[in-house]
């Protein structure tokens, strides 16, 4: 078998991306990134792809008549690609049950805390205001819902007496960087298995 096809879907400055890349160059990370697509044609993210080469794909939403129409337009390159894994880093949009049910357990995501804790916009300033201890990070595949698909991999750091929502978005962030690779490094290696809720990791 070649190499696992990533499609990385991002709407920003593009750091979990980044990760992935210099993953890949380490060898970290057996895959290669077959397409960068984004919904923003200013994002740093493909910006970060065409340094690298990599080939990107801006879809702009304003050319498509409804969300179901965008999501055709993504599986679509998708499919062009020959893509075996979707990967959400940063991407602002809700992916529609079409999009999910054509990549089922083919698409995973990043959210900064330990859901099913802070789903959806701020997590971090969700997790200040509420005053846990602890968050995070979590990698999930993606299923209908919002942040709610089945737990890959997470990540717990501490928050601070004096955490604001930035500084605590700065060391899960951090964390993101390591955590993301690995994850798909297991998918990679095909000792993912869904079942049901839970994601069970196969023995090497
Ligand atoms: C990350 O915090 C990720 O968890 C969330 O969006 C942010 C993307 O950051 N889904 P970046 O664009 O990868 O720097």
């Amino acid at each position: 078998m070649g190499k696992l096809r990533l499609a990385v879907l991002a709407s920003g400055r593009g750091t979990n991306l980044q990760a992935l890349i210099d993953a890949i160059a380490a060898g970290e990370l057996e895959a290669e990134i077959a397409v960068i697509i984004s919904n923003r044609r200013d994002a740093q993210a493909l910006e970060r792809g065409r340094k690298h080469q990599i080939p990107l794909c801006f879809l702009d939403p304003r050319e498509y008549i409804d969300s179901d129409a965008y999501d055709r337009a993504l599986v679509a390159v998708w499919q062009e690609y020959k893509v075996d894994l979707v990967v959400l880093a940063g991407f602002m949009r809700l992916l529609g049950p079409e999009a999910v049910r054509a990549y089922r357990n083919r698409i995973v995501n990043i959210h900064p805390s330990l859901l099913p804790s802070f789903p959806g916009l701020n997590a971090q300033a969700q997790a200040v205001a509420y005053g846990v201890r602890y968050s995070g990070c979590t990698v999930h595949f993606v299923d209908e819902g919002m942040d709610t698909g089945p737990i890959i991999l997470q990540a717990v750091v501490p928050v601070k007496e004096d955490d604001n929502p930035e500084t605590l978005a700065a060391r899960i962030l951090k964390e993101e960087h390591r955590l993301y690779p690995r994850a798909i490094q297991l998918f990679a290696e095909g000792r993912l298995e869904v079942v049901g809720r839970r994601v069970r990791i196969k023995d090497k």
